[in-house]
């Protein structure tokens, strides 16, 4: 007798072709009618067939499902790309550094031209919404450079929150790195994802971030992967960002 749990892992091979990413419920059914899609090594030209995901085997022009159903890379992206999938004025994007990665993956969150770092892609809607729903805080870590030297007064104001055209920031873990005669790094983390927020916060102290690196998300640290290089994602890092629980600034 089939229990419940083992009804819900049951799906129509339409259903679960346009779940992993492929393309739309109509595309999926011209497919399937085209003899493209195997299930257990038999060609099955029905759309509504049921398929046991705990048990069957599909297959996508003989490529098995499973290996294109999540994925999710780091990438270090340098400046001078945007996290776009196409320019209008045809200048470099990540994709452009992903080129042997044959599923589509999105950017998750952006990255501006002019900002380095851990850069997070998937097609698992699961860890994108974990890292871009403002309600999960996850905080990111960057690298500053700011243009000015930078008192601690004007660190305070960091941690405490920055009035912009779009609210407060919430309270930012700010440190001091170290200090040259005409500028200061600091490392600071903020657990909100707004539109160039870091860069804003240090106009707002009247100076300029001359260098941003985003260093670390949640768990995920950039590590020595190579700047321009990406990597896949471990399973342990994957389960860390889903069990992660932001703790209070
Ligand atoms: N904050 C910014 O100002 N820019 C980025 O790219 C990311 C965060």
């Amino acid at each position: 007798m089939k229990t419940r749990s083992h009804k819900r892992a049951l799906k129509t091979l339409e259903r679960i072709l346009s779940k992993a990413g492929l393309g739309s419920r109509t595309e999926a059914r011209r497919w399937i009618h085209q003899g493209r899609v195997q299930i257990n090594g038999t060609v099955v030209q029905h759309p509504d067939a049921w398929v046991d995901l705990t048990r069957d085997r599909v297959r996508f022009d003989g490529r098995p499902l499973e290996a294109r159903e999540r994925l999710s890379i780091l990438l270090y992206k340098p400046t001078g790309y945007l996290t776009t999938y196409r320019d209008p004025e045809g200048r470099p994007t990540v994709y452009d550094l992903t080129t042997s990665i044959k599923t589509f993956l999105s950017p998750v969150g952006r990255l501006d031209l002019d900002t380095s770092g851990l850069l997070v892609m998937t097609n698992d809607t699961q860890i994108a919404e974990r890292i871009t729903n403002p309600e999960s805080h996850v905080p990111k870590t960057y690298l500053v450079k700011a243009s000015t030297v930078l008192t601690d007064e004007q660190l305070q104001r960091l941690r405490d929150g920055i009035p912009l055209r779009d609210g407060l920031t919430r309270p930012a873990t700010v440190t001091r790195l170290r200090d040259s005669s005409k500028y200061t790094h600091v490392e600071i983390t903020v657990t909100e994802g707004r539109n160039r927020q870091v860069r804003r916060m240090i106009e707002a102290l009247g100076a300029h971030a001359l260098k941003l690196v985003r260093v670390q998300i949640g768990p995920l640290r950039i590590g020595t992967l190579p700047i321009g290089k990406w990597r896949h994602l471990t399973d342990e890092e994957i389960a860390a960002l889903l069990q992660f629980r932001s703790m209070p600034l």
